[in-house]
């Protein structure tokens, strides 16, 4: 089956470039439907052709619902299979989950549950982790909450600062996220009442997928 993707972005759009060239080598059996910005000059849309963009400004709404009203109107419009958070940097308000339940994914730079929310390369440094990755995790109400779908580690060497760390991460980044498209294209990976599956039975940890990094 042919994934449907709507991609949540606002910025660079690295990871979506990811899945854009899978799709064009054939690796990944998905098609890009629209791509979604709260950053009408995020790079990420530049990525796909003008009629698959769609960009709004917050400050131009009455308030935080309201965006996340058209928005999810413009989604719908396009009836994707799965609503990809690649770099979208605003927190999903409730009204918006509830409206696609169980078809919104996140790529968060942390290996989930440490270090939700932001400068989370800085935080792995200042714990004295000796290891950092990155999940993909299914998006509910809560602040990368959902469960874990896919992790992918990496190492913390001796020297590194957080720019350091973040590029090695973002390098699993990209396959990682491609990996489990490709596993719920497939059938392999799936949820049932956001409780991860994988081969049609519960996973009650996450898939931990090896990529290189240096
Ligand atoms: C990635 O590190 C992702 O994990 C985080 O934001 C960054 C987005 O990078 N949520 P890009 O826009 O995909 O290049």
């Amino acid at each position: 089956m042919t994934l449907r993707l709507a991609i949540l972005a606002s910025g660079r759009g690295s990871n979506l470039q990811a899945i854009l060239d899978a799709i064009a080598v054939g690796t990944l059996d998905a098609q890009v439907v629209g791509v979604f910005s709260d950053q009408p000059a995020a790079q990420a849309l530049h990525r796909v052709p003008a009629p698959l963009r769609w960009s709004r400004r917050v400050k131009d709404f009455a308030n935080r619902e309201a965006f996340d009203t058209a928005l999810a109107d413009a989604i719908a419009t396009v009836a994707p299979d799965w609503i990809v958070c690649a770099g979208y940097m605003r927190i999903l308000g409730a009204a918006f989950v509830e409206r696609f339940p169980a078809r919104i994914l996140n790529i968060h730079p942390s290996l989930l549950p440490k270090y939700k929310g932001l400068h989370t390369h800085q935080r792995a440094l200042e714990a004295g982790d000796g290891e950092h990755g990155a999940s993909v995790h299914l998006v509910n109400a809560e602040l990368d909450g959902g469960a874990v779908l896919a992790q992918a580690r990496v190492p913390v060497l001796p020297g590194d600062d957080a720019e350091s760390l973040a590029a090695r991460v973002l390098k699993v980044e990209h396959p990682l996220y491609v990996e489990v498209l490709r596993m719920l294209a497939a059938g392999r990976l799936g949820e049932q009442d956001g409780q991860p599956l994988l081969d049609g039975h519960p996973a009650y940890t996450p898939l931990r997928l090896e990529f290189a990094h240096s």
